[in-house]
């Protein structure tokens, strides 16, 4: 290549309809570190959630699902507890209008059976003021764990076998899929984590059979639009082959 030629182009086209799910991890070691309480790191980290839903359509990224609180997440100090719900309305209460305005349609995934019914009647409402947008697809996993959502289904499903609306062997993996609380979102292509662990925790056991994983040291306080640029640079670098061979 000579100087007065262009640089070859990209053979990868740009990344346009990315489905991201990010496990947010390390809000509580990242306040440890500074020798201050869990909840600074939570409200960091929901800094980082409103920087990144705004970068997305520049990324590339139409679907992005975040989980916020885990079905294991009970096991933790009540304070805790409440302080992550609380920082949960807050966010609702402080987005709405900018949610709207940026064509983000806000919904949740997760037993909301078992949280306050103020906090609930509030996810309902943003979930019908954001109805009608398109531009990105903004889902939050609260009290939402992969085993519980596919036990939910499987009961729901089991019910509509014993009325006899299905057949046992018309039960496919389609059927499954469309029980599930992600019925009308694609499998995610990548997901993320942060803060240094290597495990799934329990988020989108079945969604995420054949998605990417790229698990960074960053801890979720710390990770910036530009942390999210470099992770799905790598992604594309990657070879998806779903069972089969290279072409
Ligand atoms: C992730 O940060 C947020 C939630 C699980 C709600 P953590 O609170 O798990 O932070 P670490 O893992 O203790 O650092
Ligand atoms: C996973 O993080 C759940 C969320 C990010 C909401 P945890 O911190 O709860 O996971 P473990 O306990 O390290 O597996
Ligand atoms: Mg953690």
């Amino acid at each position: 290549m000579t100087l007065d030629q262009p640089p070859p182009e990209d053979p990868r086209p740009a990344p346009e309809n990315l489905h991201v799910a990010v496990i947010m991890d390390g809000n509580g070691r990242w306040a440890a570190n500074r020798g201050w309480p869990r909840l600074v790191g939570h409200r960091k980290g929901v800094e980082r959630v409103r920087q990144l839903v705004e970068a997305c359509p520049d990324l590339g990224i139409r679907y992005l699902t975040l989980y916020a609180f885990s079905t294991e997440n009970w096991k933790r100090s009540t304070e805790e507890v409440l302080g992550l719900m609380s920082l949960l309305s807050r966010f609702i209460k402080a987005e709405a209008k900018r949610l709207k305005k940026e064509g983000v349609r806000l919904r949740f995934i997760g037993d909301r059976t078992r949280l306050e019914p103020k906090l609930q009647r509030l996810m309902g409402w943003i979930e019908a003021q954001t109805a009608s947008n398109a531009r990105l697809f903004l889902t939050v996993a609260v009290n939402y764990g992969g085993r519980d959502e596919i036990t939910r289904a499987m009961r729901q499903v089991a019910q509509r076998v014993s009325r006899g609306e299905i057949a046992p062997e018309a039960v496919t993996d389609a059927v499954v899929t469309e029980h599930l609380d992600t019925a009308f979102l694609p499998d995610p292509d990548l997901v993320v984590r942060s803060s240094g662990e290597t495990r799934v925790s329990n988020f989108l056991l079945w969604q995420a059979a054949y998605s990417e994983y790229i698990f960074t040291p960053v801890l979720w306080p710390d990770f910036t639009p530009e942390t999210m640029r470099g992770i799905i640079g790598a992604f594309l670098q990657r070879e998806r082959r779903f069972g089969g061979v290279k072409p």
